[in-house]
């Protein structure tokens, strides 16, 4: 192979491999897939004040994927296990027009389920220091 020609098949290269790289930063933009280790900017106390998401975990990728067409409210106020979030996603891509989530789907179902998972113990806490009695049967 001639030198010039196999130089220009290198830069070719670089040129595609530049390319592909600005097109995957223009992807996920707005979408980082990890929780950076600093509280980002805000979040108070543990919450995203923008959009009221408890800030952990992959909140950011719920941030980026749930919001276009309702309030988080919608999501801060529901409960599931990972089943019912992952049914819940399926109907909006059913039926409201919700984009395949890719790779990020088993994140945000993972961020959802632990996050906001159906709550077992109740709204009252266990009742504690009770003396019980045997409750007696009328006789007569
Ligand atoms: C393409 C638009 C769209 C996107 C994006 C979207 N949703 Fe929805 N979602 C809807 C619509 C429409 C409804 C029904 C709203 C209503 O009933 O008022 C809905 C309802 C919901 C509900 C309430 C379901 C219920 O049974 O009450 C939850 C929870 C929810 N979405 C979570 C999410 C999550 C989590 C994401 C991100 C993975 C998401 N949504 C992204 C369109 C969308």
């Amino acid at each position: 192979m001639p030198a010039p020609f196999r130089y220009s098949l290198i830069l070719l290269g670089f040129v595609l491999s530049a390319l592909g790289l600005s097109t995957c930063r223009d992807d996920s933009a707005g979408e980082p897939s990890t929780a950076p280790a600093a509280p980002p900017p805000g979040v108070v106390g543990g919450v995203d004040t923008l959009t009221g998401l408890i800030a952990e975990g992959d909140y950011l990728l719920v941030k980026g994927n749930c919001l276009a067409c309702h309030s988080a409210k919608l999501i801060t106020q529901n409960r599931a296990d990972r089943q019912g979030w992952l049914d819940m996603i399926h109907w909006m891509q059913e039926t409201q027009g919700l984009q395949d989530l890719g790779p990020h789907e088993g994140p945000i179902v993972d961020y959802l389920a632990t996050y906001y998972a159906p709550e077992e113990t109740g709204r009252r806490p266990p009742l504690g220091d009770v003396e019980w009695y045997i409750l007696e049967q009328p006789t007569d």
